[in-house]
């Protein structure tokens, strides 16, 4: 089962897929955790080319296909050899962060992501995919408190609204793959509601 976790900067997801990852393996499921930007020897160079800050002269195609670059690494070299070992793969981030963030936020053409993303990833989609939804100053706050904000967080606020408004889009086009999270609540609650989720559909 291959489950992803989508959201804006600062919803908490990294934490959440660690706890969520340790309790399924106490239930005795096998449980392979990995990220996106990166998640492979060669994925992690092309995330660090992507968030560096001094990299301000990135052309916005440049960083779609790095994204995909990455991706495409993490499908064939992880993401499909666990899924054929029967494990439960969670990914931080996947593809639906390229429509968000390069779609919606910088305003690419979506048709044409939707090509680059079906390309690097041979078509392979989550199972499921859950939305940890948090309002946009609310998310910049964390991030900002927690410090190393990266080149990809360095934009303005529209674009952070365009992003949160594109991900509830994407969850309204296919309700059956996602799973939307009120994630402006205690880390706990929202634990508990991803594993009753998550369990319901295994
Ligand atoms: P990261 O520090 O991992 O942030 P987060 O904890 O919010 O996931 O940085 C990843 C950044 O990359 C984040 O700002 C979102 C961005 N991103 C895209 O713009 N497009 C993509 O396809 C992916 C996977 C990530």
């Amino acid at each position: 089962m291959f489950i992803t976790f989508e959201g804006p900067e600062g919803s908490g997801k990294t934490t959440q897929i660690s706890k969520l990852a340790n309790f399924l393996e106490e239930k005795g499921y096998s449980v392979y955790k990995t990220r996106e930007p990166g998640g492979t020897a060669i994925g992690d160079q092309i995330r660090a080319t992507l968030l560096a800050l001094g990299n301000t002269e990135m052309h916005p195609r440049t960083e779609a296909l790095l994204l995909q670059a990455s991706r495409a690494q993490l499908v064939e070299e992880v993401i499909s050899v666990r899924l054929g070992n029967n494990e439960i793969v969670l990914c931080d981030r996947y593809a639906d962060s390229t429509l968000a963030y390069q779609g919606y936020g910088h305003q690419n053409d979506l048709e044409s992501l939707r090509k680059i993303i079906h390309y690097a990833t041979g078509g392979l989609q989550p199972d499921l995919t859950i939305l940890l939804d948090l309002d946009v100053e609310e998310g910049l706050r964390r991030r900002s408190e927690a410090g190393g904000v990266n080149r990809l967080d360095a934009f303005e606020l529209d674009f952070h609204r365009r992003v949160r408004e594109g991900y509830h889009q994407l969850a309204k086009a296919e309700p059956k793959r996602w799973v939307t999270v009120e994630a402006n609540r205690s880390l706990e609650v929202i634990q508990q509601e991803l594993r009753e989720l998550v369990l319901e559909r295994l």
